[in-house]
């Protein structure tokens, strides 16, 4: 389960904004498997809703769906439920961290900005990381594809506006995020081959809605990113008073459009490309 986000109860409104970004990059790297794309056996782990499983369900031979939040579960198995009928794709609640699939049953995974929830911190080692990456060299097969769509230290710091109304809050949730090298080698120490990484630089985690400068005075905006799940309830209310004075001010936009300067060129999200050896 995710250390700060109710995942259960923000359920409800994730799909409000959040839209399943660079699907088409997994697709591409999931074709470098030696197997035909139509046979592959993937895995979503932290499938949340299922916004990525229903974003390549029809291009792969079959979805395993983990998550260990029952509202998030049932918003994917609402959104599939033809799919899974069909026998295209199978859901489990539980841990990523221990999947209850067999040894070498997979051909791919897939997990999609998921790790941050897992508690780690650098001085910790990104433990827990290790623990989930040993897991997916488990249940893969020789050859098998991981893509792991995460964000750079870079996009975290320069790729979202509003968290700059929240300076602390920005800071924590950067923490969070084991930077891309640690990734890279955690990866290798696994036995995976890292192959590449890829950046939908034209897409943005919550589409036409990420532009909205009010968005963040609304409850269900907010819930397509649980950087605000992280925030003291102090500086929330000190970053909504914010909001609410730019606004008046006539400077809104602007704020916006000097905190998104830089998001064009670096993107909001990194997909990693490795290979278990
Ligand atoms: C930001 S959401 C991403 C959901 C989906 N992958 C997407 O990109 O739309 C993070 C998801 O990871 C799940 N999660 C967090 N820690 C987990 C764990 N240890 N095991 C399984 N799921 C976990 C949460 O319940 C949540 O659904």
């Amino acid at each position: 389960m995710s250390v700060f986000e109710t995942y259960d109860e923000t359920s409800r409104h994730y799909d409000t904004t959040r839209v399943p970004i660079g699907a088409e990059i997994i697709l591409g790297c999931l074709a470098r498997h030696e197997k035909p794309l139509g046979e592959l056996v993937v895995l979503d782990a932290g499938c949340g809703t299922g916004a990525y499983s229903r974003a390549i369900v029809g291009r792969v031979g079959r979805i395993e769906a983990i998550d260990m939040s029952a509202g998030m579960l049932g918003q994917a198995r609402a959104k599939l439920a033809p799919e899974a009928a069909a026998g295209r794709i199978r859901f489990h609640q539980g841990s990523i961290a221990e999947l209850p699939l067999e040894a070498g049953s997979l051909d791919a995974v897939t997990i999609n900005q998921v790790v941050h929830h897992l508690g780690d911190t650098a001085e910790d080692g990104f433990v827990r990381l290790r623990a989930v990456i040993g897991e997916f060299a488990r249940v893969l097969g020789p050859g098998g594809v991981l893509v792991f769509n995460h964000c750079s230290q870079a996009q975290m710091r320069h790729a979202f506006w509003y968290y700059h109304l929240c300076p602390e809050g920005h800071d924590s949730i950067c923490r969070r995020f084991a930077p891309l090298e640690a990734v890279r080698a955690i990866l290798e120490d696994a036995g995976f081959v890292n192959r590449g990484a890829f950046v939908p630089v034209d897409a943005v985690c919550q589409g036409d809605a990420y532009f909205d400068g009010r968005g963040p005075l609304s409850k269900a905006w907010r819930d397509g990113d649980s950087f605000w799940a992280q925030v003291s309830a102090d500086e929330l209310d000190r970053a909504l008073a914010r909001v609410r004075k730019l606004d008046a001010a006539g400077a809104l936009e602007a704020f916006v459009a000097e905190h998104d300067a830089r998001r064009p060129e670096l993107g909001q999200i990194t997909f990693l490309f490795a290979t278990r050896g």
